[in-house]
Protein backbone atom coordinates (compact mmCIF):
# COMPACT_ATOMS: atom_id res chain seq x y z
CA UNK A 1 0.00 0.00 0.00
CA UNK A 2 1.05 3.72 -0.81
CA UNK A 3 1.21 5.94 1.94
CA UNK A 4 1.34 9.89 2.51
CA UNK A 5 3.72 11.19 4.22
CA UNK A 6 4.80 14.83 5.12
CA UNK A 7 8.22 15.12 4.21
CA UNK A 8 8.82 18.80 5.06
CA UNK A 9 7.17 21.64 6.97
CA UNK A 10 7.94 25.52 6.32
CA UNK A 11 6.04 28.44 7.59
CA UNK A 12 6.09 32.51 7.53
CA UNK A 13 4.59 35.05 9.17
CA UNK A 14 4.87 38.72 8.53
CA UNK A 15 7.16 41.14 10.61
CA UNK A 16 4.98 43.37 11.68
CA UNK A 17 3.46 42.14 15.21
CA UNK A 18 0.29 43.61 16.12
CA UNK A 19 0.39 43.40 20.29
CA UNK A 20 -3.29 44.23 22.74
CA UNK A 21 -1.38 47.09 23.91
CA UNK A 22 -1.28 48.32 20.47
CA UNK A 23 -5.37 47.67 19.73
CA UNK A 24 -6.41 49.13 22.65
CA UNK A 25 -5.16 52.68 20.97
CA UNK A 26 -7.34 52.72 18.38
CA UNK A 27 -10.39 50.35 19.75
CA UNK A 28 -12.38 50.25 23.19
CA UNK A 29 -11.08 46.56 24.98
CA UNK A 30 -7.91 46.33 26.54
CA UNK A 31 -5.11 43.52 27.30
CA UNK A 32 -6.32 41.70 29.92
CA UNK A 33 -9.73 41.43 28.32
CA UNK A 34 -8.43 39.82 25.25
CA UNK A 35 -5.67 37.35 26.96
CA UNK A 36 -8.59 36.39 29.72
CA UNK A 37 -11.07 35.65 27.22
CA UNK A 38 -8.70 34.36 23.95
CA UNK A 39 -5.55 33.44 25.20
CA UNK A 40 -3.85 36.15 22.71
CA UNK A 41 -1.60 38.41 23.47
CA UNK A 42 -0.31 39.29 19.73
CA UNK A 43 -0.55 38.40 15.88
CA UNK A 44 1.17 39.34 12.67
CA UNK A 45 -0.22 41.48 10.25
CA UNK A 46 0.88 41.50 6.65
CA UNK A 47 2.94 44.70 5.25
CA UNK A 48 1.30 46.80 2.18
CA UNK A 49 2.04 45.06 -0.74
CA UNK A 50 2.59 41.88 0.67
CA UNK A 51 -0.53 39.40 -0.56
CA UNK A 52 -1.29 35.92 0.29
CA UNK A 53 0.73 34.12 -2.56
CA UNK A 54 4.09 35.57 -0.82
CA UNK A 55 3.08 34.05 2.67
CA UNK A 56 2.17 30.95 0.97
CA UNK A 57 5.43 31.02 -1.50
CA UNK A 58 7.77 31.56 1.22
CA UNK A 59 6.04 29.05 3.76
CA UNK A 60 6.77 26.47 0.40
CA UNK A 61 10.27 27.05 -0.29
CA UNK A 62 10.80 26.29 3.12
CA UNK A 63 8.93 22.93 3.26
CA UNK A 64 10.62 22.36 0.15
CA UNK A 65 14.18 23.06 1.22
CA UNK A 66 13.58 20.58 4.11
CA UNK A 67 12.41 17.71 2.33
CA UNK A 68 14.89 18.10 -0.29
CA UNK A 69 12.15 18.48 -2.67
CA UNK A 70 12.91 21.14 -6.01
CA UNK A 71 10.03 23.09 -7.81
CA UNK A 72 9.87 20.80 -11.14
CA UNK A 73 9.57 17.73 -9.06
CA UNK A 74 6.30 18.65 -7.25
CA UNK A 75 3.01 17.18 -9.36
CA UNK A 76 0.17 19.41 -7.30
CA UNK A 77 0.29 22.59 -5.10
CA UNK A 78 -3.26 22.63 -2.77
CA UNK A 79 -3.89 25.58 -1.05
CA UNK A 80 -6.22 25.86 1.74
CA UNK A 81 -7.21 29.92 1.57
CA UNK A 82 -10.32 31.81 2.24
CA UNK A 83 -8.61 35.38 1.87
CA UNK A 84 -6.83 34.52 -1.72
CA UNK A 85 -4.61 37.11 -3.59
CA UNK A 86 -7.97 37.21 -6.17
CA UNK A 87 -11.48 35.79 -5.81
CA UNK A 88 -10.01 33.56 -8.65
CA UNK A 89 -7.83 32.50 -9.95
CA UNK A 90 -6.63 30.01 -7.30
CA UNK A 91 -3.63 31.58 -5.25
CA UNK A 92 -2.18 27.98 -5.72
CA UNK A 93 -1.59 29.13 -9.15
CA UNK A 94 -0.03 32.33 -8.34
CA UNK A 95 2.37 30.39 -6.08
CA UNK A 96 3.25 27.89 -9.04
CA UNK A 97 4.41 30.94 -10.82
CA UNK A 98 6.11 32.09 -8.47
CA UNK A 99 7.80 28.94 -7.51
CA UNK A 100 8.32 28.38 -11.24
CA UNK A 101 6.90 24.67 -10.57
CA UNK A 102 5.97 23.48 -14.37
CA UNK A 103 4.97 19.84 -13.82
CA UNK A 104 2.46 20.63 -11.56
CA UNK A 105 -1.61 21.24 -11.31
CA UNK A 106 -2.72 23.79 -8.97
CA UNK A 107 -6.07 24.68 -7.15
CA UNK A 108 -7.29 26.16 -4.13
CA UNK A 109 -9.65 24.24 -1.33
CA UNK A 110 -12.02 26.92 0.36
CA UNK A 111 -12.75 25.59 3.89
CA UNK A 112 -11.64 28.45 6.22
CA UNK A 113 -10.42 27.01 9.30
CA UNK A 114 -10.61 23.85 8.22
CA UNK A 115 -8.66 24.51 4.85
CA UNK A 116 -5.78 22.78 5.22
CA UNK A 117 -6.84 19.80 6.31
CA UNK A 118 -9.21 19.70 3.46
CA UNK A 119 -5.93 20.39 0.88
CA UNK A 120 -3.95 17.84 2.96
CA UNK A 121 -6.82 15.23 2.68
CA UNK A 122 -6.69 16.19 -1.47
CA UNK A 123 -2.87 15.82 -1.46
CA UNK A 124 -3.04 12.12 0.48
CA UNK A 125 -6.05 11.32 -2.26
CA UNK A 126 -3.68 11.30 -4.92
CA UNK A 127 -0.99 10.22 -3.17
CA UNK A 128 -2.36 7.31 -1.80
CA UNK A 129 -3.98 6.93 -5.21
CA UNK A 130 -0.71 6.60 -7.35
CA UNK A 131 -1.42 9.80 -8.93
CA UNK A 132 0.78 12.09 -7.48
CA UNK A 133 4.38 11.62 -6.19
CA UNK A 134 5.23 14.96 -4.61
CA UNK A 135 2.17 17.29 -3.40
CA UNK A 136 2.95 21.04 -1.92
CA UNK A 137 -0.39 21.56 0.54
CA UNK A 138 -0.73 24.83 2.21
CA UNK A 139 -2.26 27.04 4.42
CA UNK A 140 -1.85 31.33 4.28
CA UNK A 141 -4.28 33.59 4.98
CA UNK A 142 -4.45 37.82 5.31
CA UNK A 143 -7.42 37.65 7.90
CA UNK A 144 -6.61 41.10 8.31
CA UNK A 145 -7.77 42.47 5.23
CA UNK A 146 -11.21 40.91 5.61
CA UNK A 147 -12.29 41.71 9.49
CA UNK A 148 -13.45 45.02 10.48
CA UNK A 149 -10.89 46.97 12.55
CA UNK A 150 -13.67 48.70 14.44
CA UNK A 151 -15.27 45.51 15.58
CA UNK A 152 -13.99 43.99 18.83
CA UNK A 153 -15.73 41.33 18.58
CA UNK A 154 -14.13 40.06 15.84
CA UNK A 155 -10.83 41.70 14.94
CA UNK A 156 -9.00 41.02 18.40
CA UNK A 157 -8.89 37.29 17.22
CA UNK A 158 -6.98 37.27 13.86
CA UNK A 159 -3.89 36.83 12.42
CA UNK A 160 -1.91 36.56 8.95
CA UNK A 161 0.31 34.03 8.60
CA UNK A 162 1.20 30.70 6.27
CA UNK A 163 2.58 27.06 6.78
CA UNK A 164 3.21 24.24 4.07
CA UNK A 165 3.96 20.89 4.28
CA UNK A 166 5.35 18.00 1.22
CA UNK A 167 3.85 15.03 1.07
CA UNK A 168 5.58 12.24 -0.77
CA UNK A 169 4.27 8.56 -1.45
CA UNK A 170 6.41 6.09 0.96
CA UNK A 171 6.17 2.79 2.03
CA UNK A 172 5.75 1.20 5.73
CA UNK A 173 3.65 2.43 8.48
CA UNK A 174 5.07 5.56 8.89
CA UNK A 175 2.39 8.58 7.29
CA UNK A 176 -1.27 9.86 7.16
CA UNK A 177 -3.59 6.98 8.95
CA UNK A 178 -6.71 8.62 7.77
CA UNK A 179 -8.62 11.93 7.29
CA UNK A 180 -12.14 12.48 8.46
CA UNK A 181 -13.77 15.61 6.90
CA UNK A 182 -17.27 16.93 7.91
CA UNK A 183 -19.53 19.92 7.24
CA UNK A 184 -22.72 21.58 7.78
CA UNK A 185 -23.98 24.47 6.13
CA UNK A 186 -27.08 24.97 7.49
CA UNK A 187 -25.67 27.80 9.98
CA UNK A 188 -23.54 29.40 7.53
CA UNK A 189 -24.19 32.87 8.83
CA UNK A 190 -22.48 32.45 12.53
CA UNK A 191 -19.44 32.27 10.95
CA UNK A 192 -18.88 33.95 7.49
CA UNK A 193 -17.93 36.75 5.19
CA UNK A 194 -21.18 38.20 3.42
CA UNK A 195 -19.54 40.26 0.35
CA UNK A 196 -18.38 40.29 -2.29
CA UNK A 197 -19.51 37.26 -4.09
CA UNK A 198 -22.20 36.76 -6.37
CA UNK A 199 -24.88 37.71 -3.65
CA UNK A 200 -23.18 40.50 -2.62
CA UNK A 201 -21.77 42.30 -5.22
CA UNK A 202 -19.39 45.62 -4.27
CA UNK A 203 -21.80 48.80 -3.90
CA UNK A 204 -21.35 52.22 -2.04
CA UNK A 205 -23.27 51.19 0.71
CA UNK A 206 -21.47 47.61 1.69
CA UNK A 207 -18.32 49.55 1.76
CA UNK A 208 -19.96 52.52 3.88
CA UNK A 209 -21.09 50.25 6.54
CA UNK A 210 -18.47 47.19 6.57
CA UNK A 211 -21.31 44.69 5.76
CA UNK A 212 -18.82 43.02 3.70
CA UNK A 213 -16.18 42.23 6.63
CA UNK A 214 -16.07 38.87 7.82
CA UNK A 215 -19.31 38.19 10.77
CA UNK A 216 -19.37 36.12 13.61
CA UNK A 217 -21.40 34.92 16.55
CA UNK A 218 -18.61 34.27 19.00
CA UNK A 219 -20.57 32.61 21.66
CA UNK A 220 -22.57 30.26 19.30
CA UNK A 221 -19.37 29.41 17.06
CA UNK A 222 -17.71 29.00 20.44
CA UNK A 223 -20.25 25.59 21.57
CA UNK A 224 -20.45 24.13 17.99
CA UNK A 225 -16.22 24.58 17.67
CA UNK A 226 -15.60 22.42 21.00
CA UNK A 227 -18.50 19.98 20.41
CA UNK A 228 -17.08 19.48 16.52
CA UNK A 229 -13.41 19.41 17.02
CA UNK A 230 -14.06 16.67 20.02
CA UNK A 231 -16.51 14.15 18.30
CA UNK A 232 -14.00 14.46 15.00
CA UNK A 233 -10.94 13.42 16.94
CA UNK A 234 -12.37 10.57 18.40
CA UNK A 235 -13.82 9.57 15.43
CA UNK A 236 -10.34 9.80 14.28
CA UNK A 237 -8.68 7.43 17.25
CA UNK A 238 -11.72 4.89 16.97
CA UNK A 239 -10.77 4.32 13.44
CA UNK A 240 -7.50 3.28 13.86
CA UNK A 241 -8.01 1.69 17.09
CA UNK A 242 -6.28 3.87 19.57
CA UNK A 243 -7.17 6.18 22.57
CA UNK A 244 -6.41 9.68 23.24
CA UNK A 245 -3.40 7.95 25.66
CA UNK A 246 -2.06 6.82 22.38
CA UNK A 247 -1.47 10.84 21.53
CA UNK A 248 1.93 11.82 21.51
CA UNK A 249 0.80 15.46 20.33
CA UNK A 250 -2.21 17.28 19.54
CA UNK A 251 -1.96 20.26 17.35
CA UNK A 252 -5.40 21.79 17.10
CA UNK A 253 -6.67 24.68 15.05
CA UNK A 254 -5.54 27.67 16.96
CA UNK A 255 -8.64 29.75 17.47
CA UNK A 256 -8.46 30.85 21.17
CA UNK A 257 -7.65 29.69 24.01
CA UNK A 258 -10.99 28.50 25.62
CA UNK A 259 -11.76 26.47 22.91
CA UNK A 260 -8.52 24.46 22.97
CA UNK A 261 -8.67 23.42 26.62
CA UNK A 262 -12.48 22.44 26.57
CA UNK A 263 -11.78 20.54 23.14
CA UNK A 264 -8.42 19.07 24.88
CA UNK A 265 -10.76 17.91 28.25
CA UNK A 266 -13.41 16.31 26.55
CA UNK A 267 -11.32 14.59 23.94
CA UNK A 268 -9.52 13.32 26.93
CA UNK A 269 -6.24 15.10 26.56
CA UNK A 270 -2.96 15.96 28.92
CA UNK A 271 -2.14 19.63 29.19
CA UNK A 272 1.11 17.96 27.78
CA UNK A 273 -0.19 16.27 24.33
CA UNK A 274 -1.43 19.88 23.44
CA UNK A 275 0.16 22.50 21.14
CA UNK A 276 -0.36 25.93 21.52
CA UNK A 277 0.74 28.55 20.12
CA UNK A 278 -2.24 31.05 19.62
CA UNK A 279 -0.79 33.58 22.34
CA UNK A 280 1.68 34.64 19.83
CA UNK A 281 -0.38 34.22 16.61
CA UNK A 282 -3.83 34.13 17.17
CA UNK A 283 -6.25 32.82 15.15
CA UNK A 284 -4.80 32.47 11.29
CA UNK A 285 -7.33 30.34 9.44
CA UNK A 286 -6.09 27.79 7.18
CA UNK A 287 -2.48 28.93 8.48
CA UNK A 288 -2.80 28.01 11.98
CA UNK A 289 -2.41 23.93 11.76
CA UNK A 290 0.70 23.77 9.28
CA UNK A 291 2.74 26.91 11.11
CA UNK A 292 2.08 25.14 14.77
CA UNK A 293 3.34 22.04 12.81
CA UNK A 294 6.59 23.93 11.81
CA UNK A 295 7.08 25.13 14.90
CA UNK A 296 7.01 21.84 16.70
CA UNK A 297 8.76 19.74 13.96
CA UNK A 298 11.78 22.57 14.04
CA UNK A 299 11.44 22.77 17.58
CA UNK A 300 12.35 18.71 18.20
CA UNK A 301 9.10 18.31 19.66
CA UNK A 302 7.80 15.84 17.48
CA UNK A 303 10.11 12.23 17.08
CA UNK A 304 9.86 9.45 14.31
CA UNK A 305 7.25 7.55 15.02
CA UNK A 306 5.28 9.56 17.33
CA UNK A 307 1.52 9.92 16.56
CA UNK A 308 0.04 13.11 15.80
CA UNK A 309 -3.15 14.32 15.66
CA UNK A 310 -4.42 17.52 13.34
CA UNK A 311 -8.09 18.94 14.80
CA UNK A 312 -9.59 21.74 12.89
CA UNK A 313 -13.20 23.75 12.95
CA UNK A 314 -14.20 26.85 10.59
CA UNK A 315 -16.89 28.70 8.52
CA UNK A 316 -18.99 26.88 6.92
CA UNK A 317 -19.18 25.05 9.22
CA UNK A 318 -16.54 22.61 8.47
CA UNK A 319 -14.62 20.33 10.83
CA UNK A 320 -11.93 17.86 9.81
CA UNK A 321 -9.12 15.64 11.75
CA UNK A 322 -6.11 13.74 11.02
CA UNK A 323 -4.05 11.26 12.67
CA UNK A 324 -0.53 10.61 11.34
CA UNK A 325 2.00 8.53 12.41
CA UNK A 326 5.53 10.80 12.23
N1 LIG B 1 -12.88 43.91 24.48
C1 LIG B 1 -13.65 44.19 25.54
N2 LIG B 1 -14.93 43.77 25.64
C2 LIG B 1 -15.43 43.04 24.65
C3 LIG B 1 -14.67 42.70 23.51
C4 LIG B 1 -13.35 43.18 23.46
N3 LIG B 1 -12.54 42.90 22.42
N4 LIG B 1 -15.43 41.96 22.71
C5 LIG B 1 -16.61 41.83 23.29
N5 LIG B 1 -16.63 42.47 24.46
C6 LIG B 1 -17.71 42.59 25.42
C7 LIG B 1 -19.06 42.37 24.80
O1 LIG B 1 -19.53 43.57 24.21
C8 LIG B 1 -19.89 41.98 26.00
O2 LIG B 1 -20.25 43.11 26.71
P1 LIG B 1 -21.72 43.27 27.30
O3 LIG B 1 -21.86 42.14 28.28
O4 LIG B 1 -21.68 44.62 27.90
O5 LIG B 1 -22.64 43.14 26.13
C9 LIG B 1 -18.91 41.17 26.86
O6 LIG B 1 -17.60 41.57 26.41
C10 LIG B 1 -19.06 39.68 26.73
O7 LIG B 1 -19.16 39.36 25.36
P2 LIG B 1 -19.31 37.88 24.88
O8 LIG B 1 -19.43 37.88 23.39
O9 LIG B 1 -20.35 37.16 25.66
O10 LIG B 1 -17.87 37.30 25.31
P3 LIG B 1 -17.35 35.85 25.21
O11 LIG B 1 -16.92 35.39 26.53
O12 LIG B 1 -18.29 34.96 24.42
O13 LIG B 1 -16.04 36.04 24.34
C11 LIG B 1 -15.27 35.58 22.12
C12 LIG B 1 -16.14 36.48 23.01
C13 LIG B 1 -15.40 36.09 20.70
C14 LIG B 1 -13.85 35.68 22.59
C15 LIG B 1 -15.80 34.12 22.24
O14 LIG B 1 -17.17 34.07 22.02
C16 LIG B 1 -15.12 33.19 21.31
O15 LIG B 1 -13.95 32.95 21.43
N6 LIG B 1 -15.86 32.59 20.35
C17 LIG B 1 -15.30 31.71 19.37
C18 LIG B 1 -14.69 32.54 18.30
C19 LIG B 1 -13.81 31.78 17.39
O16 LIG B 1 -12.82 31.23 17.82
N7 LIG B 1 -14.16 31.77 16.11
C20 LIG B 1 -13.40 31.16 15.11
C21 LIG B 1 -13.63 29.69 15.09
S1 LIG B 1 -12.76 29.00 13.77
Amino acid sequence: MIRARITGTGSYVPEKVLTNLDIEKFLDTNDEWIRARTGISERHIAADGEQTSDLATRAAERAMEMAGVSADEIDLIVVGTITGDYPWPATACVVQANLGAKNAGAFDVSAACSGFLYALSCAVDRVEAGRAQKVLVIGAEILSRIVNWEDRNTCILFGDAAGAVIVEAGEGDRGILSTHLHADGTQLELLYQPGFGTKNLPSVEALKDKSYFLEMQGNEVFKVAVRSMASVAKIALEANGMTAEDVDLFIPHQANIRILNATAKKIGLKDEQVYINVDRFGNTSGATIPLALDEANRAGRIKEGDILLLDAFGGGFTWAATLLRW
